[in-house]
């Protein structure tokens, strides 16, 4: 059988707006095996983002509980081990600005002392294709390559779980090919988990189990 990785169990989330209370996540429940790739689809603003940042444990939930087994240290809060275990590829790629491919790319290491941070990063930065755009600065990258730069980035500490959110998102059709052909690629040979995101059926076909979130909650899509 397989080692459970990461549990959701009944999570809430709501934000308080102007017109009142806005319930994005309503009872949400999930299990990811070790090596796992699910697929969450949904539509614009069914709380996807949201989903992603509390299973990172970027954001708390209001009620429920998130466990991740990080590094078999068995299952533990992933608040409390932020950056440890887990890779985020974000909506928006969050890359910094005045810092340039190699440096984005190294900057997630050195925050956690991973050694050989440069190696690593060289070797991720061309296995993602940007051998030649190492000291690129995002605004001289393309959104594709700012995507791929944002992988590169979220692989950096072996993390055993990879969250993706809409790694494909304003990208043509053959890039996002590209894209989603490299994380299921990364992924898969180095036995991550993955909880992708996406609004395409079809790459959500790729991965083992489909999901989707709709008024709240998830079901098989
Ligand atoms: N901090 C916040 N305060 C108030 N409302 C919020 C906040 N963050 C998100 N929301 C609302 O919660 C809902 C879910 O947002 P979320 O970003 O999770 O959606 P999504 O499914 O990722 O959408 P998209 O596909 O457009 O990326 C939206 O209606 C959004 O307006
Ligand atoms: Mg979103």
């Amino acid at each position: 059988m397989s080692k459970v990785l990461l549990e959701a169990k009944d999570l809430k989330k709501s934000f308080s707006t102007a017109a009142g209370s806005l319930d994005v996540l309503r009872s949400i429940n999930l299990t990811v095996n070790e090596g796992e790739s699910v697929s969450i689809r949904g539509l614009s603003g069914s709380g996807k983002t949201t989903l992603l940042q509390l299973l990172g444990g970027l954001e708390a939930p209001d009620a429920g509980e998130v466990l991740i087994d990080l590094k078999s240290q068995g299952l533990v809060s992933p608040h409390l081990h932020l950056g440890h275990g887990v890779g985020f590829v974000f909506q928006n790629f969050q890359l910094m600005p005045e810092l340039n491919t190699l440096e984005n790319v190294m900057l997630a290491a050195k925050i956690l002392g991973t050694p050989d941070a440069e190696f690593k990063a060289r070797t991720l930065i061309e296995s993602v294709g940007l051998g030649s755009r190492l000291n690129h600065y995002p605004s001289q990258l393309s959104g594709g390559e700012c995507q791929r730069v944002a992988i590169a980035r979220a692989l950096i500490n072996d993390p055993t779980i990879v969250l993706a959110d809409e790694p494909t998102g304003n990208l043509d059709e053959a890039t996002g090919q590209q894209i989603i052909n490299l994380l299921l690629g990364i992924v898969a040979k180095k036995q991550m988990a993955l909880i992708l995101v996406t609004h395409s059926r079809e790459f959500a076909e790729r991965t083992q189990r489909q999901l989707l979130l709709t008024k709240g909650v998830l079901s098989p899509g």
